[in-house]
């Protein structure tokens, strides 16, 4: 397996660079940290910054989410460890949130550059706003950037996360504004065989040859 080359911002499908970082729950290498699961890695452009704080807290409010679907969430920036630590316990008595995933702290950029978060046109110290959707592989499936000014929606890093875990799944397509239970795409046929196979099919719902719709069934509970 091939990692994406320092400095590039690591593409759909390539594998994801490994690293070893200290974090607020201790150094980690990433690949053992990961133990097979999905990863949601996050970067935010400093500590004690107002966006960013509203982010973290959003992210730990809504953390049983990313548990709930083997997802672990790790987050990032340019910071030392002690200035990591002081904005967490800053966080837990102005915001009564206390932040459950760890926060990477990358004072030598080598991470950031690992993941093209470093825009030096937007900053040439501090990271933007980047969000890599990460498979049990290590392959990334999704990636997200946003500037410095403006904070992401969570809901939308979980929604995504759905998505993509039901096309990993049921190896179909997801449309737009797609939610968990909505119907979903089968991807177009590529051959004449396989349009004569599709077009028979009735448990599926055919706008035309290259547009067809499926009601997964509901997880049994
Ligand atoms: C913020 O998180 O509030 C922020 C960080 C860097 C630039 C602008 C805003």
């Amino acid at each position: 397996m091939s990692e994406a080359v320092s400095g590039a911002i690591p593409r759909i499908g390539e594998v994801a660079p490994d690293f070893v970082a200290e974090t607020t729950q201790g150094v980690i290498k990433f690949s053992e940290w990961q133990g097979g699961k999905w990863v949601v890695l996050f970067s935010h452009p400093a500590d004690f910054t107002p966006v960013c704080t509203t982010e973290l807290a959003e992210f730990a409010r809504k953390n049983d989410e990313f548990a709930k679907r083997d997802a672990k969430l790790i987050g990032l920036s340019i910071d030392s460890i002690h200035s990591h630590m002081a904005w967490l316990q800053n966080i837990k008595e102005r915001l009564g949130v206390e932040i459950p995933y760890p926060l990477i702290a990358d004072i030598d950029m080598k991470v950031a550059q690992k993941f093209g978060m470093l825009h030096p046109e937007a900053s040439s110290t501090a990271t933007v706003r980047a969000v890599f959707f990460i498979n049990p592989d290590r392959k990334v499936q999704a990636l997200v950037y946003y500037p410095l000014t403006n904070g992401r929606n969570i809901d939308e890093v979980i929604r995504l996360l759905d998505s993509l875990q039901t096309s990993a799944k049921h190896s179909v397509a997801t449309p737009a504004n797609w939610r968990p239970g909505d119907k979903v795409i089968i991807p177009p046929p590529r051959n004449v065989e396989a349009l004569q196979q599709r077009m028979a099919r009735t448990d599926m719902e055919h706008v035309d040859f290259y547009l067809g719709f499926k009601q997964l069934e509901k997880p049994s509970s």
